[in-house]
């Protein structure tokens, strides 16, 4: 089992990871003074899967829980399921330390992470994450939050956790679909920050998870250690955290532009990353060969969904409504070369849409 220690002062905290450690959970979680009553937050597909291990270590740990099921999907992460969780906390008679439990995605994790940062002003929460874009990116850092019918993560909070139990082993039920969305976002620390976890996924990622665990754990303990480093260098994303944008900046308007229906949000990345790679290039920030692998090793990943029926100004549009777009002015995170990328501010309109336009051409012809 691997610890690496997340450190903001007294909200400072341990992932750990290791293949079976879901059966410790308990044994970890006894070990933080946290109270001996908590609630379990999940659905009912990952209960099932994995849900009798979780449960049966934090019995063992004589911790007491009960548990709470959410629909599946990003249709959860609303004010509506928040609040149907604080009135189960009422009626479990939760004080300030009743500790909540999200087992599940990115998104039970956001939603429990969420609740946890306003019931009572604030309770306790523990990461039991079981994506692989939950194990290397969401569970990490305390970014918590709901969707509004007008966009998603409207609503939130910081809100550390208390610990976060990352088992790789949990993703050998996961739809293939899902797991390469979280591939993306391991390349991206790959690409930004470390070149031999850029070559270790490109090389390795077609016999995760089942045919090389070893290396499956050992990307996600590098994923983890970078974000760890820059979340306790930058909590709240004034600069440093926004390297981890590297390829968001276009995905989410792409995210937006098919109303969160056609991409995974990995996939939306995908093509982001691509994008953003063509920009530096247009902007002479890195070598055209390299720049080449860059895009190559991101289309290795997975066949990407075409976006070619989007019109490039409609992805424009939702580019500048972006909420990070600040007073229209357009930055981007670009990588110089494999293992290091930096913000580039000021990014001339001109030049995005003609990579935009470039690119919607170049999947015509696909
Ligand atoms: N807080 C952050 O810093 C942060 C960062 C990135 C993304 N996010 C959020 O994360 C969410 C996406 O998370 P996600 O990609 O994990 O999606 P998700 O939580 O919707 O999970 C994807 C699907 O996989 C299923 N599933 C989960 N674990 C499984 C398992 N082990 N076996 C089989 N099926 C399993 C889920 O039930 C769900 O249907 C988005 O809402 C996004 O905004 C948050
Ligand atoms: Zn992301």
């Amino acid at each position: 089992m691997k610890t690496i220690h997340v450190s903001l002062g007294d909200q400072s905290y341990d992932v750990q990871i290791g293949s079976g450690i879901l059966n410790m959970t308990g044994s970890i979680l006894r070990k933080l003074s946290l109270s001996k009553r908590g609630i379990v937050i999940s659905s009912s597909r990952i209960l099932g899967l994995h849900g009798e291990k979780l449960l049966n270590s934090l019995h063992k740990a004589n911790l007491s829980v009960e548990v709470m099921t959410l629909v599946e999907g990003e249709r959860a992460k609303t004010l509506s399921t928040v609040e149907s969780i604080y009135r189960k906390l009422v009626a479990f008679r939760a004080d300030r330390k009743t500790t909540l439990i999200a087992f599940g995605g990115g998104v039970v994790g956001d939603v429990v992470g969420f609740t946890a940062a306003t019931f009572l002003r604030g309770i306790p929460y523990v990461q039991v994450p079981t994506t692989l874009l939950a194990q290397v990116d969401s569970s990490i850092g305390g970014k918590t939050g709901v969707n509004l019918s007008e966009g998603k993560n409207l609503v939130g909070a910081f809100h550390q956790p208390k610990a976060v139990v990352i088992d790789p082993l949990v993703l050998l039920t996961l739809p293939r679909r899902e797991f390469n969305s979280g591939v993306y976002e391991a390349i991206k620390y790959g690409v930004i920050q470390n070149p031999a976890l850029f070559y270790l996924v490109d090389q390795k990622h077609t016999r995760f998870p089942e045919r090389d665990r070893s290396r499956l754990e050992e990307m996600i303990v590098e994923c983890v250690r970078i974000k760890a480093d820059i979340v306790s260098r930058d909590e709240r994303e004034s600069e440093l955290r926004m390297i981890l944008n590297f390829g968001h900046t276009i995905g989410h308007a792409l995210e937006s532009a098919t109303r969160y229906r056609k991409l995974t949000h990995g996939e939306a990345i995908g093509h982001g990353m691509i994008m953003a790679t063509q920009l530096a290039a247009k902007l002479n920030k890195i070598e055209a060969s390299e720049g080449l692998q860059i895009q190559e090793a991101v289309a290795r990943i997975s066949p990407l969904p075409s976006i070619h029926s989007l019109k490039w100004d409609q992805i424009f549009r939702h580019l500048l409504s972006d909420k990070k777009v600040l007073e229209r002015r357009l930055q981007f995170v670009l990588p110089l070369r494999i293992g290091h990328a930096e913000i580039h501010r000021n990014t001339p309109g001109e030049l995005v849409k003609q990579t935009i336009r470039d690119y919607l051409h170049s999947q015509q012809k696909d």
